[in-house]
């Protein structure tokens, strides 16, 4: 859909905030997300994904930024910026802590960044938009999940690991749809928006199964046949693969999609009082 019009945003609160975390040092290959092998080893290296991944996204939302005329949305994007910024950084200091303990969130993240300055090469900006769109509605409704589903929390058990990917949630689905918005705002084409995304959820789904299993292969755990097949055995219940994520995944594939028909308004205000609120329990982690 290439519009004439200049595109105008809905308000939205994009707010930077700088937090201080402070993770414990694990023991070797510490199964660190509620002791299961499977999903400990998948966090570490969607956690490697993130700093790399989201520099792209700032660099492919900057680089567009002239095509905007909507002083919403110019907010909107210099608090997405900020955000991003911010979550790669501490995405950077939790890869060291889980590196220290054998996960290859360094390598994942080294491997990323040569991948994604290939895309850079060979993609026009309003693409690189579009893949940044598309990357985001798979964070995003990761995060919204991790916020509705008190099963997807309980995984996450007590540790600051669960604070920093709350945290790190309540922001993806306050700034869920700026980079699609830059791309509308861009003129950029519905097809074409449905083809990167397509592309890029075989690429998406093959880096984070090949790098889990990658990763897997030097724990000594996986080697225990009772350990593994209970943990491959819980991905049936896992709160992130229920068919209503895929449907929700899919959504963005219909024409006339915006991350905005899943409606997060009420999920966001809650979280901000219960992270952030007076008695939040991130308020003391502000710096
Ligand atoms: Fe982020
Ligand atoms: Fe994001």
């Amino acid at each position: 859909m290439a519009e004439s019009r200049p595109y105008q945003a809905k308000h939205r609160d994009v707010k930077v905030r700088r937090l201080q975390f402070d993770y414990p040092i694990g023991s070797r290959f510490q199964h660190f997300v509620d002791g299961d092998l499977v999903m400990s080893h998948a966090v570490a290296v969607l956690s490697g994904m993130f700093p790399e991944g989201e520099d792209f996204f700032v660099r492919s939302v900057r680089d567009l930024r002239d095509r905007v005329t909507d002083p919403e949305l110019k907010a909107q994007v210099a608090g997405f910026i900020g955000q991003e910024v911010t979550h790669g950084r501490e995405h950077r200091v939790l890869n060291e802590r889980l590196g220290q303990m054998g996960y290859r969130s360094m390598k994942v993240d080294r491997h990323v960044r040569r991948l994604l300055r290939l895309v850079e090469k060979l993609n026009t900006r309003r693409r690189r938009v579009g893949v940044t769109a598309a990357l985001e509605h798979y964070t995003a409704t990761f995060a919204e999940v991790l916020l509705e589903d008190p099963d997807a929390q309980r995984l996450l058990g007590n540790t600051e690991v669960r604070n920093l990917l709350l945290w790190h949630a309540l922001e993806e689905s306050e700034h869920k749809a700026v980079a699609f918005d830059v791309y509308r705002a861009a003129a950029g084409w519905e097809w074409l928006r449905i083809w990167i995304m397509r592309t890029t959820t075989v690429i998406f789904i093959l880096e984070v199964v090949g790098h889990t299993a990658l990763s897997m292969l030097r724990d000594r755990a996986t080697y225990n046949p009772r350990t593994l097949i209970r943990s491959l055995a819980a991905l049936r219940h896992n709160p992130f693969l229920k068919r209503h994520v895929w449907q929700r995944l899919r959504s963005y594939n219909r024409r006339g999609f915006h991350p905005d028909d899943w409606d997060a308004t009420n999920l966001i205000e809650q979280w901000k009082v219960e992270l952030f609120g007076e008695h939040g329990t991130l308020a003391d982690h502000l710096r």
